[in-house]
């Protein structure tokens, strides 16, 4: 096959940030997305309906004259989220997902959830209306190490929560262990996850062997060969239940290659190449529109896009700039390691 074309994809998981990086990053998703699920995790975070607005609105204003696109709104929940709030939000078309944080699982997340009893009455209303919750899945004890965070946060909290939610639908975030393909697997419908590009290029030997390479670093930290190999099967098996969520998450090099780094990958610029790269591998190019394409509108209950987006393999490697300008100085895109010979057409 040297040629595909696809239903526009959705990105749903994307960093977006404000001011001057939202200028900068906003062009690389929407130059190949037709909307993204765009995280809430601004300092201040995005906690109630009118922040949620006034956010889209600079968005819809950054976006350069000609470009297409739709950001779909989450609201970050906090142990003081108002439920009515977050209804009339959802009622309204506003909101999309709430996002659920642990307090102190990554970046921007130290207004995030402690106590889970706290978030209940939130929770259950979400579940009375439909509105999905997109988990952050990992422990933030300090006596678990980094590497089975979210293994235990599947066991610990994830699991209690929806038994004790009962038709909550739920996204787990960025899954980066074959436990968690695991567990989606072991649930219906009301239970999704979604996979990042990088997660499915990079185990921890990309980040740690040899040197330390602070742009592959990311939460959840990339785990053991096996867990990557399950994301790659997962992600190419065709089940609904799994969908692209980049997670392209911009910070200046300045705050990656420091002595204490930031966390987060920036894919936008080239997550279709590299994916188009992947699923040939996989021998699932068949598999690659559903992933990008249909199985996150399906789970959010959306229309898949109706425009199209054409990838061709070509006999020179795609080339795409090594860093782009962001606001505080220039953000590194995603390498992933080995030449990417697809390209997305013009
Ligand atoms: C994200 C960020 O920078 O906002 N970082 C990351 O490593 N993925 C936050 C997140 O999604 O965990
Ligand atoms: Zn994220």
């Amino acid at each position: 096959m040297t040629s595909i074309t696809l239903r526009r994809p959705d990105d749903m998981h994307l960093h977006l940030r404000d001011g001057a990086m939202l200028a900068a990053v906003l062009p690389e998703t929407a130059r190949h997305f037709a909307r993204a699920l765009v995280m809430p995790n601004l300092v201040p975070p995005v906690v109630t309906a009118r922040e949620a607005a006034a956010y889209r609105d600079r968005i819809r204003a950054a976006l350069p004259e000609g470009m297409a696109f739709d950001p779909l709104m989450t609201l970050y929940l906090t142990e003081t989220t108002d439920p009515a709030d977050v209804a009339a939000a959802a009622a309204s078309g506003l909101v999309t997902a709430v996002k659920l944080y642990p307090a102190g699982a990554t970046t921007n997340s130290q207004s995030g959830v402690r106590d889970f009893a706290r978030v209940q009455g939130v929770l259950d209303r979400m579940a009375e209306i439909g509105l999905p919750l997109c988990v952050h899945g990992e422990v933030t004890d300090p006596d678990i190490d980094i590497f089975d965070r979210e293994a235990v946060f599947i066991d610990r909290v994830l699991d209690p929560l929806r038994r004790r939610t009962p038709g909550l639908r739920v996204v787990m975030e960025h899954i980066t262990t074959r436990d968690a393909v695991d567990y989606a697997r072991s649930a219906g419908p009301d239970l999704g996850a979604t996979i990042t590009t990088h997660h499915l290029i990079l185990n921890r030997n990309h980040i740690l062997a040899g040197a330390i390479r602070p742009h592959y670093y990311c939460l959840p930290v990339a785990k053991r060969e096996r867990h990557r190999l399950a994301l790659r099967e997962a992600a190419t098996s065709g089940e609904a239940r799994f969908f692209l969520g980049t997670d392209s998450a911009p910070h200046p090099d300045a705050r990656k290659e420091q002595a204490c780094g930031c966390a987060g990958c920036f894919t936008a610029t080239n997550t279709m190449p590299i994916l188009a790269h992947v699923f040939e591998e996989m021998c699932a190019m068949d598999r690659l529109e559903g992933f990008v394409a249909l199985h996150g509108a399906a789970f959010y209950g959306l229309a898949a896009n109706q425009a199209r987006l054409s990838l061709s393999k070509r006999a020179t490697a795609a080339a795409w700039p090594e860093k782009i300008l962001g606001g505080a100085g220039s953000v590194t895109v995603f390498n992933p390691g080995f030449p990417v010979y697809w390209h997305v057409d013009d």
